[in-house]
């Protein structure tokens, strides 16, 4: 809980991390909850990760989120993991308790269906097919929630088949494993299709997709954020498909780190999406 005496400290760490918008808008929430202290981008190396982590107690920190390449490595360090992160097999958050240990959970899960409720009030995940494309933690973040909310159908689809089916095996379910090839073919009949790859993230080639198959009622989303509108998206956009950005799940996956560091679950507003968007 926020005390008054203290001055709150978080922090992202990764390796890189100036990136990260994270400082942004964590410290724009200190202002307006009017909390003295600050979130600070923590450039850690792979090998210093396990030192830096033990270093947050006795530095006086509430908490720090974990980012590339930390999200599993943390995973061993920490002292407990909840059954969410185990699911999904990374941690994104880390809250630092007043005994010293160290508690990793993953906020991403709720970060992404917290931003899809938002932007698109409407949306139901049991409204029909909903096709994943990649599998690595980002992707089980976004299968795990379409799951718990009830999609019935899930077409899991990945470069490398085996990393799709080592989900499908783990959360079984309504996850439905296709080969890379099948991808366009898949998008007939959803009611969504999300990018979980990095591709058509700033430095990368766009997602090679064709969407002819996809119905014009459907809602594509990205879980990357820089470029705001991914190559993949624009298109999406282009022929008439609703869309949705991966600057919402970040923003939102905000929320439950506060609450579990400071006791407070701040708000995502518009004019807290803007002024992060300006920075994009
Ligand atoms: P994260 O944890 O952020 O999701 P990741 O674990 O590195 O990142 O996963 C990246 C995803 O992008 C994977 O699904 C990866 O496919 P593979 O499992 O085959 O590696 C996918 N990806 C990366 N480069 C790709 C490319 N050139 N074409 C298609 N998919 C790609």
């Amino acid at each position: 809980m926020a005390h008054p005496d203290r001055f709150l400290l978080a922090g992202v760490m990764g390796w890189p991390v100036m990136h990260s918008r994270s400082p942004i808008f964590h410290n724009y929430w200190f202002k307006k909850y009017g909390l003295a202290g600050t979130y600070v981008p923590l450039a850690i190396r792979p090998e210093n990760l396990e030192a830096a982590l033990r270093g947050l107690h006795p530095l006086g920190f509430a908490g720090v989120n974990v980012t590339i390449p930390h999200k599993q490595e943390a995973m061993k360090i920490v002292h407990e993991v909840d059954a969410l992160a185990k699911s999904i097999g990374a941690l994104s958050c880390i809250n630092v308790r007043s005994d010293g240990s160290l508690a990793g959970t993953n906020n991403d899960c709720y970060g992404f269906l917290q931003a899809v409720r938002q932007e698109h009030p409407g949306w139901r995940a049991d409204a029909g097919p909903a096709v994943v494309i990649g599998a690595g933690g980002g992707s089980r973040a976004v299968c795990y929630g379409l799951a718990q909310e009830g999609a019935r159908e899930i077409r899991l689809v990945n470069r490398t088949l085996s990393h799709a089916k080592d989900i499908a095996g783990q959360f079984g379910g309504p996850i439905k494993v296709l080969r890379w090839e099948e991808r366009h073919d898949a998008l007939e009949g959803a009611a969504m299709v999300v990018n979980t790859t990095s591709q058509g993230m700033v430095g990368n080639p766009a997602l090679d997709i064709k969407l002819d198959k996809l119905p014009k009622s459907s809602l594509a989303a990205d879980i990357v954020y820089i470029p705001l509108e991914t190559p993949f998206l624009a298109a999406a956009r282009k022929r008439g498909n609703r869309t949705i950005n991966g600057l919402g799940m970040l923003l939102n996956q905000g929320r439950p780190a506060w609450k579990a560091w400071f006791g407070i679950e701040p708000e995502v507003t518009p004019e807290l999406r803007a002024m992060v968007e300006k920075t994009i």
